[in-house]
């Protein structure tokens, strides 16, 4: 069988997806909205052959845990599910964002895992299928495959909860200045954290807004307005912290360096800079601006205290095949 080898972006939320209609399909509350992040990818080489006799995955340059292998052979059995065939495969991946970033891989990681070990099993499905199966593997995955910009629609069951480009990566040259402000790995995953959103008393308040904020946010972007896209994705990032910082137990993903970065970005607006903040389930802050302001802001964030380092991303492509391989 033939070997395919896929890169794919991580991606930053604009809108949020927190908190699942469906555990076991992963099928979101909401409706979300995100970027392709070109600085942060995972690359993933997939073999399927009748001569394994197991699956063997390995992580260069990094550890891998059980519980991390548990998920990605489930997921190569919806894989070989769809395509009736009982073979296992060699799996090979490497991040480019260096190990303890705080950068969540499991988007990229699910979306690079499922478009390559479809085409290495041969199985011939449109995007649409192959992002409804990726989000089954991680919810975000399914935003890192289509070019630029997605929305992933929730829909209300699993054939109907898939992700699509709304402008490609091209439209606009915005920029996702990522403030490392933690390396250490999170202490309650997105999964986890998710599972207990309705026992914030302001969980539906939030799911309500959401769809209008859709329309805005997919306006703002196709008119390149960065103070109305800016605006909406901080009340956003704000009020989906809300929620978790309400949950019980409350979380609270946010350090004293997160708190002086979203300062920083403030001041930088007082001074008529347009930079925007949004925050994932971590302490690290992504600043989203215009490319001509990137220089100062990077400036800017290099000088507080406790800023570990700076990613900066382009909107890019998504998920697509390369021909060099990983083994
Ligand atoms: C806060 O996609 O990692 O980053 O579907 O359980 O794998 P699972 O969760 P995951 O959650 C991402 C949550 C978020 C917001 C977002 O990216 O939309």
């Amino acid at each position: 069988m033939i070997k395919i080898t896929v890169v794919a972006p991580a991606n930053i939320a604009f809108i949020k997806y927190w908190g699942k209609r469906s555990e076991k399909f992963r099928i979101p509350l909401n409706d979300s909205i995100s970027m392709n992040l070109s600085g942060a990818a995972t690359t993933t080489t997939v073999e399927f052959s009748s001569a394994f006799e197991k699956d063997d995955i390995t992580f260069s340059g990094e550890t891998i845990s059980e519980k991390e292998i548990e998920r990605i052979t489930t997921h190569l059995d919806r894989v070989r599910r769809i395509a009736h065939k009982k073979i296992y495969a060699r799996v090979v991946t490497k991040n480019s964002f260096p190990k303890g970033t705080g950068i969540a891989s499991s988007a990229s990681g699910f979306a690079a895992l499922t478009v390559a070990a479809t085409q290495a099993i041969d199985l011939r499905l449109s995007e649409k299928a192959v992002t409804i199966l990726a989000r089954i593997g991680s919810g975000s995955a399914c935003r890192s495959i289509p070019d630029g910009f997605s929305w992933w629609h929730a829909g209300k069951k699993s054939s109907d909860s898939y992700a699509e480009s709304f402008v490609p990566s091209t439209w606009w040259d915005i920029r996702d200045i990522l403030c490392v402000v933690s390396t250490e790995a999170k202490k309650i995953s997105s999964t986890e954290g998710m599972e207990n959103i309705r026992t914030s008393p302001y969980w539906q308040e939030r799911i309500l807004g959401i769809p209008e904020k859709i329309g805005r946010v997919q306006q703002a972007i196709k008119e390149r307005n960065i103070n109305t896209l800016g605006s909406i994705i901080e009340e956003d990032a704000i009020s989906m912290h809300c929620v978790m910082m309400t949950q019980k137990p409350p979380l609270f993903y946010w350090n004293d360096t997160t708190l002086r970065v979203m300062e920083g970005v403030y001041a930088l607006r007082a001074k008529g800079f347009p930079a925007y903040f949004t925050i994932d389930a971590g302490p690290n802050v992504h600043i989203i601006c215009r490319s001509e302001e990137e220089q100062i802001i990077v400036e800017e964030m290099k000088r507080i205290n406790g800023v570990q380092s700076i990613i900066v991303n382009e909107p890019c492509l998504g998920a697509h095949s390369i021909s060099s391989h990983l083994f």
